[in-house]
């Protein structure tokens, strides 16, 4: 059974690394927030928590970033927004599949969602009080192009100019992710992601908001998580648009890196002084054992899960590994054109890091479960991880600039009588994670900043609403917002700039 088969009798693996070369597709000129990293990153990892300090304190001051080091929240636009039927938005995929019976949780559906459409400007103040230095959010496709092609929809790019320009204003800044899995309904009907011409759609759309929003915006991002369109969406059908069709999966796996490069290279191609890189989803992959059967295993697990999108856009070509396993008659091996590795691989000004969870591989290509679980059973809560995948990145594919534009845990928090909500869980997990990071960062990663995910609580897809991961309490029967007790403490480590 090839580890593709088996791959898709796991049943997660949705949030969603070893060559030696340095990173080719690095493009100089970064503001990378420290030197250069050096040729040995040490691998092992400490206990990054004091057991005899009260892990909900303020921060103590003994971890300080570097001085410019950007802290930050993300979201993404179908998660918070809601308003879906406004402002000439078309329908997206996640308009379509959460509203299919059977698909998420309860049936909830993102037409709602934070409201945040509409309470946009309360949100930027609350970020501002917050002290946030950067707030990456995604924009609605379906919002911009409702059919996903032509002429741009200006009540769509009006959204977010206000938004863009409500963050300067405050001194926030923005970091724009282009697609975050919202893809116009229109493209899916005609082939969506396994469709090559989708990818060059992408470009078109891309090329809109570079246009429209470019000075405004210093940081774009390209996809999210391209991977966790492949497992969820294609492989195991948890996510839009629902297939199990690991044939398809990976031919959606290259149309999306290809997008990725189309999305640079157009940007190069204007006068933007914007920077630009993918956010990905990268899970560190350890033996679950000491056999040799094992570390094999993990190899190839390490394969799917990171060097099939680091090698691809820093190295320019595929790992060997994965596409043999994948066979030479692959729709992905048949879909890739002469040309396409050097447009995946366009230089780019940073790599986006997104880290929840490590993978223990068996011998048998299997996984276990080694550490404590959040609210969601996919999430082992492992610091190290942290540590790990950044100074692995770093020692393998050079000294990209890097931002963790995402991280953090959902709890089923609740609010008390005194209005207050106390999440201690979560600021120990963020300390812990922030910690594993700042030492990484001592160790020479050019990490830049940091964002918890999410600002708000919102809705987490096939999960809906039971798992709320925001800093932000929302009352959704009112909407009311009200910061956690993490988010108290994360405006103390933001001042201090440490932990
Ligand atoms: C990531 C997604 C984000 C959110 C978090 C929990 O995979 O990018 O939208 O769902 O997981």
């Amino acid at each position: 059974m090839s580890m593709l088969t088996r791959r898709r009798l796991l049943s997660r693996a949705a949030l969603s690394a070893t060559a030696g070369a340095t990173g080719t597709g690095l493009r100089v000129g970064g503001t990378a927030a420290t030197a250069a990293v050096s040729g040995g990153l040490a691998t092992g990892c400490d206990a990054d928590t004091d057991p005899d300090t009260d892990p909900t304190g303020g921060p103590r001051g003994d971890l300080r970033f570097p001085t410019g080091f950007s802290w930050g929240a993300a979201t993404s636009a179908y998660q918070v927004e809601g308003a879906t039927k406004e402002d000439g938005r078309g329908e997206s995929v996640w308009d379509t599949f959460s509203r299919t019976p059977g698909r998420t949780r309860n049936g909830d559906t993102g037409d709602i969602a934070a409201d945040h459409y509409h309470r946009y400007a309360d949100d930027l103040d609350l970020m501002r009080d917050l002290g946030l230095g950067s707030y990456r959010f995604s924009i609605s496709w379906p919002r911009i192009q409702p059919d996903g092609t032509g002429t741009p929809n200006q009540r769509g790019l009006d959204f977010y100019r206000r938004l863009v320009d409500g963050l300067h204003e405050r001194g926030i800044s923005p970091m724009a992710t282009l697609f975050h899995w919202d893809l116009p309904q229109t493209l899916q009907d005609a082939g969506g992601w396994e469709n090559r011409d989708t990818a060059y759609r992408f470009a078109e759309y891309a090329e809109v908001l570079f246009r429209g929003l470019g000075d405004r915006v210093p940081v774009w991002l390209t996809i999210n998580e391209p991977k966790t369109v492949v497992q969820n969406g294609y492989l195991h059908g948890h996510h839009a648009p629902g297939f199990q069709d690991p044939q398809a999966a990976y031919l959606v796996a290259h149309h999306l890196q290809l997008a990725h490069g189309l999305a640079v290279e157009t940007l190069r191609a204007t006068d933007s002084t914007a920077r630009i890189g993918p956010a990905l989803n990268l899970h560190p992959c350890y033996p679950a054992d000491d056999s040799a059967e094992a570390a094999g295993a993990s190899h190839l697990y390490d394969g799917y899960e990171n060097r099939l999108y680091l090698d691809s856009i820093l190295k320019g070509s595929y790992p060997a590994d994965v596409l043999a396993d994948l066979g030479p008659g692959s729709r992905m091996a048949r879909g890739i054109r002469d040309g396409d590795l050097k447009t995946i691989s366009a230089p780019i000004d940073l790599l986006a890091v997104q880290y929840y969870t490590p993978y223990y591989v068996t011998g048998t290509g299997g996984t276990v479960t080694r550490w404590p679980t959040s609210q969601a059973d996919w999430q082992q809560i492992y610091p190290d991880g942290m540590y790990d995948i950044l100074t692995r990145v770093t020692r393998d594919y050079g000294p990209v600039p890097l931002t963790v534009t995402e991280n953090g845990l959902p709890q089923a928090d609740t609010l008390s009588p005194d209005g207050t909500v106390d999440d201690a869980g979560r600021i120990s997990f963020l300390r812990d994670h922030m910690a594993a990071a700042h030492r990484a960062v001592t160790d020479g990663v050019p990490l830049e900043s940091y964002h918890v995910w999410s600002l708000l609580d919102n809705f987490e897809w096939a999960e809906g609403y039971d798992q709320r991961w925001g800093l932000v309490y929302v009352d959704y029967p009112t909407q009311r917002r009200v910061p956690k007790r993490s988010a108290l403490w994360y405006r103390e480590v933001i001042r201090a700039n440490g932990l």
